[in-house]
């Protein structure tokens, strides 16, 4: 390994889509990208999706907004202002299909932070609001909501818990040589045992009724990132009924389905998926310099390593599409009808699962171009999306890093086939409107669009609320904005 750090060519730099594409093939990467913009009725990312109906919808445009957990609800899981406003940026962002808005607990316990908002009795009014929030601002600004689908993503959050202060409170799915240490795992009583994970089951059922009872046109059944459902993909070791062979490890899903239609609810269903996998990565101590933090290596893991979905287990740095291809066609004998395609977890391995130029506090530098890791998310879905049956849509992710050549690349993959939908994630938080306004002008507001910063991971990583504090003036005028940039100061990030 060279000892010179890996000296990263960032993308404001590349001044046209002429550089943009040397760059690419000087790295060896294959991302379609178109040279212009289009706009009006004809963009690719334009058009509705017009084989697939979600609760009687034909989804009005390709852009999907990604779900992002909040860290400001109340700490009973409920309603806050700041919610308000994001979900009303949601819906003025133009996109037609909100894939989960946040990520909703469907119990106290399984929260990933102490004001991440809890799908209850309790709260129903407050996430009713929410929806009609986004629904009116979204008419307001486009006229039609006919055509905007709207789902709330269900999680717990497994390994990730932390519903009372900065302590983690992890459940497992089983006991992990790596991430054991990380989380705090400790003792054997923390894994869930299968009469647990049955009376889990009932709670996704009774949230995914409350959200058909507030008007959702969909669940996404999160299985991805790390949480408590993606952990189970790879409980190869855990003994009993939801361990070991692939029908055991993916038991969860199929019973959360029957649960849900044996209640009666008609409620369409999404998976969001994790497709593949590495092991954890931390940064090189060794290569550290003063105020930053190293790049990104593997931490040391054994062989075989049977604990990462979507990965060789006999070199978990290697993807095995075999059994997330497997997933996902069972996913659609179980009538879900949209599948998300996502990667990694941003606890363990953020560069392949939110590739960034600038760290969040508990990352590490990128040791490679993280141009590489876009490419290898788009290509993932990209196969993923040729092997599965066609009664699916397909939603990408990881397109952010590509800040001014989003759209080209984003109508591209759209026109050839390699996606249905462009998801946006951090971009929804800095530019709401990027994709609308990159349609309706063909050109962008540079001052708005992400930098891959990191200070929304950071933030909450650090017990402040999330947002874009260095681009949305309502952040930066916050006290918080202080607090972070010491926090970034004394952790290198
Ligand atoms: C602040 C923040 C919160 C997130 N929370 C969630 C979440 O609750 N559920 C989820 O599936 N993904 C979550 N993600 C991941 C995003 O949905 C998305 O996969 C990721 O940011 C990569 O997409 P991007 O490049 O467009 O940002 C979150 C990302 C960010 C930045
Ligand atoms: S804080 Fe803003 S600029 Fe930074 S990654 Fe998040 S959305 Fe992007």
């Amino acid at each position: 390994m060279s000892d010179t750090p890996y000296k990263l060519t960032r993308i404001p730099t590349l001044k046209s889509v002429t550089d943009f594409r040397q760059h690419l093939a000087s790295l060896k990467l294959e991302i379609p990208c178109d040279e212009k913009i289009e706009t009006g009725a004809t963009s690719p990312l334009a058009q509705p999706i017009g084989t697939i109906a979600i609760n009687g919808k034909k989804i009005g445009n390709r852009i999907a907004i990604q779900p992002m957990e909040g860290w400001d609800g109340t700490t009973t899981g409920g309603v806050t202002e700041e919610m308000f406003r994001r979900w009303q940026r949601f819906g003025e962002s133009g996109a037609k299909m909100i894939y989960g808005g946040e990520a909703m607990a469907v119990r106290p316990d399984g929260r990933a932070n102490p004001n991440q908002l809890i799908i209850n009795e309790e709260n129903k009014a407050g996430i009713s609001k929410l929806r009609e929030t986004l629904l009116s601002a979204h008419k307001d600004r486009y006229g039609n909501t006919d055509d905007l689908v709207i789902g709330f993503q269900l999680t717990h959050s497994g390994r990730f818990c932390r519903p009372h202060d900065k302590r983690w409170e992890s459940r497992v799915a089983y006991r992990h040589p790596v991430l054991d240490k990380k989380f705090n795992v400790t003792s054997d009583a923390q894994i869930l045992s299968d009469a647990d994970i049955e009376q889990l089951i009932q709670k996704y059922v009774g949230a995914a009724k409350i959200a058909a009872d507030v008007g959702a046109d969909f669940v996404d059944i999160k299985h991805c990132h790390g949480y408590l459902l993606h952990e189970f993909l790879s409980a190869f070791t855990r003994p009993g009924k939801y361990g070991g062979s692939f029908e055991n490890r993916s038991r969860i899903l199929c019973e959360i389905v029957a649960g849900i239609r044996a209640s009666g609810n008609k409620i369409e269903l999404g998976v969001r998926l994790s497709a593949f996998d590495f092991v954890p990565f931390k940064p090189d101590p060794t290569r550290a310099q003063p105020g930053k933090l190293g790049p990104g290596v593997p931490e040391e893991f054994p062989l075989p390593y049977p604990y990462a979905f979507g990965a060789n287990q006999n070199n978990p740095l290697e993807l095995n599409l075999e059994e997330p291809v497997q997933f996902v066609k069972l996913c659609a004998e179980l009538g879900v009808k949209i599948v998300n395609l996502s990667a990694g977890s941003p606890y363990y391995n953020p560069h392949i699962q939110r590739p960034a130029a600038y760290p969040p506090s508990d990352g590490y530098q990128p040791a490679h171009d993280p141009l590489i890791d876009v490419a290898r998310q788009i290509h993932v879905v990209r196969q993923i999306k040729q092997a599965a049956p066609t009664n699916l849509v397909f939603i990408g992710t990881a397109y952010s890093y590509l800040q001014e050549y989003l759209p080209n690349v984003a109508q591209a993959a759209i026109r050839d086939g390699w996606t249905d939908m462009i998801g946006l994630g951090r971009m929804v938080l800095s530019y709401p409107s990027m994709l609308a306004d990159a349609m309706a002008n063909g050109a962008l507001a540079p001052k708005f669009i992400c930098r891959t910063f990191s200070d929304c991971t950071t933030a909450p990583r650090n017990g402040l609320i999330s947002g874009c504090y260095p681009l949305d003036s309502y952040y930066k005028e916050k006290p918080e904005f202080q607090k972070l940039k010491e926090i970034k100061r004394a952790t290198g990030a």
